[in-house]
């Protein structure tokens, strides 16, 4: 049975990975908190894209862009112009709702952002679609998503900024000087973890639509005319990433051609990923962004910002093959694809366990005294700060029964449990338990770390 939306949206912040943002005070407009195991978790994904996208090539580099940019870097990348959404207003409640969200849930098609606004008002007349009120609606109309606000003493036209609508800007502004600074020659890519804002005119469905996010994005430059098969190699290698390095189940994930193009796109796909009883929905977008950008940004600033090929002289606009990914939604379809309820075999039992693969559970190991006296938790604690002095991220987990304390682990996706007893103390071994296969074995404490990111299991 899929695993819902709801079964997640507790669980996470029943074990403290999200919170809704200022929650004392009802929670803020789609804006989320990580707690303690979301940063964990956060985190390790976001170094698992930077280990498969930078430090396992040698032929991207990344960088960390400010959130601000120079207003005239969203007029030359089109943002101002033409980075909107369809709206629609109830003519009643003046409440105002994302066209195609109101086509989608009334089930005439999927994917309805692809219509035009022509097209999009007359899905809407045809289908006498009404608003969630029951009133009917305006004509659709075209809302702006950057998020504006002003920098400076005072407050005009002269001191309106932006808060990054794509996170990637930085990227294309500064792609020359980091060519050039970092010595490169095309074919090559520039990696970014950066912010992006978008004044989204419904949000919902969690963390997986809000207002303030994460990309984690590759912009890849190559000679025009090699954009095709780049664009086929990183379509391949993200596909890797989520089935092979994340290990995600290849039936979770598909891709999806977009029918109608943002306006930098020439073609553009979507890996979507199926997060559970919600269905298949965008997880990270592949865009073939042609010359668009380095064109742009070299007719507004007047920079020439054209690629000089050493070996024959030759100057052009690199093209850009970009691969952007939401970390919310990396987030997310980690919690469904690693969710599972299961029953305990030989017991009337059952457990929640995230099996999450080592290099991304929150704690790679938990340390649990049997008792806490007679020296076993001073024992516990010895082995624990040992780890955590090492970069091993370990819990320490004092409060209950040993069975427990292991049903705890297995909900927070730990891999390992080591269990400190009084044989810990007059033969230097412990016990240490698998998550998955919940087998035992009885090994030496210096033998521990042999056995984390183990991933055959290979003893048991
Ligand atoms: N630079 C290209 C770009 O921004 P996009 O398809 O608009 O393209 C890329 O966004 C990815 O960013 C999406 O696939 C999704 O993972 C994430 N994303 C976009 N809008 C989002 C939102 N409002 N909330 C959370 N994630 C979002």
């Amino acid at each position: 049975m899929s695993t819902k939306l709801d079964t997640i949206v507790k669980y996470a912040h029943r074990n403290g990975f999200i919170f809704p943002s200022s929650e004392i005070y009802g929670g803020y407009s789609s804006v989320y908190d990580f707690g303690p195991l979301g940063k964990l978790l956060k985190d390790n994904l976001v170094q698992a894209w930077r280990d498969y996208m930078v430090t396992f090539r040698d032929d991207v580099v990344e960088i960390e862009g400010a959130i601000f940019l120079h207003p005239k870097v969203w007029e030359a990348s089109g943002h101002i112009g033409g980075f909107a959404d369809l709206l629609v207003e109830d003519t009643v409640t003046n409440k105002r709702y994302r066209a195609d969200h109101l086509i989608e849930d009334a089930g005439i098609m999927d994917n309805a952002d692809s219509l035009s606004l022509e097209e999009t008002d007359k899905v809407i007349a045809d289908n006498k679609i009404l608003s969630p009120d029951g009133n009917p609606l305006t004509k659709a109309k075209q809302f702006n998503l950057l998020v504006q606000t002003h920098l400076g003493a005072t407050i005009d036209d002269s001191t309106v900024a932006y808060l990054k609508g794509e996170a990637c800007q930085n990227i294309y502004v500064n792609w020359k000087l980091v060519q050039e600074t970092s010595r490169r020659k095309l074919p090559f890519g520039i990696a970014q973890l950066g912010k992006a804002f978008r004044n989204e005119i419904t949000v919902k469905q969690y963390i997986f639509r809000t207002r303030e996010f994460e990309q984690i994005d590759l912009q890849f430059f190559v000679k025009p005319g090699e954009e095709d098969k780049w664009y086929e190699f990183w379509k391949d290698y993200r596909y890797k990433f989520y089935t092979e390095y994340l290990g995600y189940n290849t039936e979770h994930i598909k891709f999806r051609q977009h029918e109608k193009l943002v306006f930098y796109a020439k073609d553009a796909w979507d890996i979507d990923y199926e997060f559970g009883a919600v269905g298949f929905k965008e997880l990270e977008g592949l865009h073939n962004r042609t010359d668009y950008d380095t064109k742009q940004h070299s007719e507004f600033s007047g920079k020439d910002l054209r690629y000089r090929d050493p070996e024959t002289n030759e100057q052009y606009f690199p093209y850009v093959i970009e691969t952007s990914l939401g970390v919310n939604r990396l987030l997310l379809s980690s919690l469904f694809e690693f969710y599972n309820e299961e029953a305990i075999a030989g017991s009337e039992e059952s457990r929640i366990v995230l099996k999450f693969p080592y290099h991304i559970a929150p704690y790679k190991i938990a340390i649990l005294p049997l008792m806490k006296k007679d020296g076993l938790a001073d024992s516990a604690k010895e082995i624990y700060m040992n780890l955590r002095k090492k970069g091993i991220l370990a819990d320490m987990d004092m409060a209950g029964s040993i069975g427990k304390r292991y049903r705890r682990q297995d909900e927070i996706g730990t891999p390992w449990c080591v269990t400190v007893d009084y044989e810990t103390l007059s033969e230097g071994t412990v016990t240490i338990r698998h998550r998955d296969t919940m087998e035992q074995l009885r090994i030496d404490i210096e033998d521990i770390e042999s056995y984390l990111n183990n991933e055959t299991f290979g003893e048991f």
